[in-house]
């Protein structure tokens, strides 16, 4: 009932993890149960370990959290040697997420994702809000259509495209990475937002601004989600907000392929297997089915520039 393709991936279920909100590693996979999680999406690596920003580094407000990890990993090397190995047994697709400051690291990274037996696609995170370098891959249409290209040369396997919402128009971002070669597009990253603490007059965490999530951005990346899923004929993952099985059928409504569950696992580790259960009988009570719902919002006016 739960079975999505996202391109040329098959998926048992449209609920995938989302980057850096279910670990560094396949460990946090005993919370789930394995038919319930269609791709592991994993935290961002970069070529170099990171040790990210200080801290605080992650604050809570009402409808989600603020964070500035800063792609704090411990690089490609660690990674291939101590990660990499145990994918290969997983039931369960794993989608491995690239960080980088340059083309050439982008590259680096999907070559060796690439050549990794356990890695089934590989989600670029362009649109990372919190390190300083790199950011123009997020906000220049040139930069981010020429590392998109140079990463396609390298590999055969699904490229995903994860984009950034601190844009004006997300539309021009979103085909150029399907015209660059992107197989799908994640639609999208964190919102840069600032949260304060008025007693000490400093915000409340180290880096200063940090990039919002949780309920409170559904309303954005659903629009932006809308917005892409018209623009381009790739499907398109969504990420932003989702934390129950409504939220998944309205981002599969406004075009969505497959929707990524972040902050909703920090509350609960189990969420993806909790909305699992809740979609299958939701979409059995309304008689329906995720390919009768996708695209299929029924917009008030026709649409206008
Ligand atoms: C603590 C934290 C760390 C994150 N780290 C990454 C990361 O390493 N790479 C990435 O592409 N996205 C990262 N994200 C963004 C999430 O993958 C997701 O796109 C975003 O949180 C919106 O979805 P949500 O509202 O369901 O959390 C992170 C988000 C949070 C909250």
């Amino acid at each position: 009932m739960l079975q999505t393709r996202v391109g040329a991936l098959e998926l048992a279920s449209p609920l995938l993890t989302a980057s850096g909100t279910f670990g560094h590693d396949p460990a946090a996979l005993r919370f789930l149960k394995t038919e319930d999680l269609g791709a592991l999406v994993l935290k961002t690596v970069t070529p170099e370990p990171r040790h990210g920003n200080p801290a605080p580094r992650m604050a809570e407000f009402t409808g989600g959290v603020l964070n500035a990890i800063g792609l704090e990993n411990k690089g490609l090397a660690y990674w291939r040697d101590h990660v990499a190995p145990d994918l290969a047994a997983l039931t369960v697709p794993v989608v491995a997420n690239a960080g980088g400051h340059s083309v050439s690291d982008y590259v680096a990274m999907t070559e060796a994702f690439d050549a990794m037996a356990g890695v089934a696609a590989i989600e670029l995170n362009l649109s990372c809000p919190n390190v300083a370098d790199g950011i123009q891959f997020s906000t220049e249409v040139a930069a981010l259509k020429e590392v998109v290209a140079a990463c396609r040369k390298v590999t055969p396997k699904p490229l995903w495209v994860k984009l950034s919402p601190n844009v004006a128009s997300i539309v021009p971002f979103a085909k150029a990475a399907e015209s660059a070669g992107a197989d799908a597009l994640t639609v999208c990253n964190t919102l840069i937002g600032l949260l304060v603490d008025w007693k000490t007059q400093k915000p409340m965490i180290a880096n200063g601004t940090g990039g919002m999530s949780g309920p409170a951005v559904k309303p954005l990346a659903l629009r932006m989600v809308w917005d892409s899923a018209r623009a381009v004929s790739i499907p398109v993952v969504a990420s932003g907000g989702a934390s129950t099985a409504a939220d998944v059928l309205e981002f599969v409504v406004a075009g969505a392929t497959a929707v990524q569950i972040g902050t909703a696992s920090f509350r609960r580790p189990d969420a993806i297997s909790a909305i699992a259960l809740e979609l299958r009988e939701l979409l059995t009570e309304n008689s329906t089915s995720l390919e009768e719902l996708r695209a299929s919002l029924r917009w008030p006016h026709p649409v206008s520039c």
